[in-house]
């Protein structure tokens, strides 16, 4: 059983410590699918005010939604198209704390108000995106940022 509580004062140390889980849960196993819905599911336990949170795959130029927590969600996303397509088609990070003046928003859930996109890269190709979705206006900030390239770092070697 896997039993990773991590509660931490301060988010620095709060996603080290999920950086640490993450590690821990994936570096034993190279099925990419199995990876990518332990990363979810632990991503989601982790971190509070979420309402979405999981992954887009990058399957022949066009993102196809991977292993994820919260509700069904809209299944394929072009690249340059919403926040995820963004993403993938600049290989940054997407942080927007706004989701409602986000020219070209996908909206899975109208209960979302920020999200945060991630690509996944490996040898300068796209693997995937982690894609975050909060209730919450602006619940991303830069230290979120930081943390969360550092699972997509973890992760890109790993699905
Ligand atoms: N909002 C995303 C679509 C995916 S869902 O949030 C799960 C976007 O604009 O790309």
């Amino acid at each position: 059983m896997y039993d990773f509580r991590i509660e931490a004062a301060d988010k620095a140390t709060l996603y080290r410590d999920l950086a640490s889980a993450l590690q821990g849960l994936v570096g034993g196993e190279r099925d990419g699918v199995a990876n990518m819905a332990n990363a979810a599911a632990l991503i989601w336990e982790s971190l509070p005010d979420l309402n979405w949170c999981g992954f887009y795959r990058n399957v022949g130029e066009e993102l196809v939604v991977g292993p994820f927590q919260g509700r069904p969600a809209c299944i394929r996303i072009k690249f340059g198209e919403g926040v995820c397509g963004a993403a993938a088609a600049t290989l940054e990070t997407q942080r927007v704390e706004d989701v409602h003046s986000f020219d070209g928003h996908i909206a899975c859930d109208a209960a979302s108000e920020s999200e945060i996109v991630v690509p996944i890269v490996r040898d300068g190709k796209l693997l995937a995106v982690l894609d975050l979705d909060s209730p919450k206006k602006a619940r991303f900030d830069a230290d979120d940022e930081a943390g969360c390239e550092r699972l997509a770092q973890i992760l890109s070697s790993a699905i």
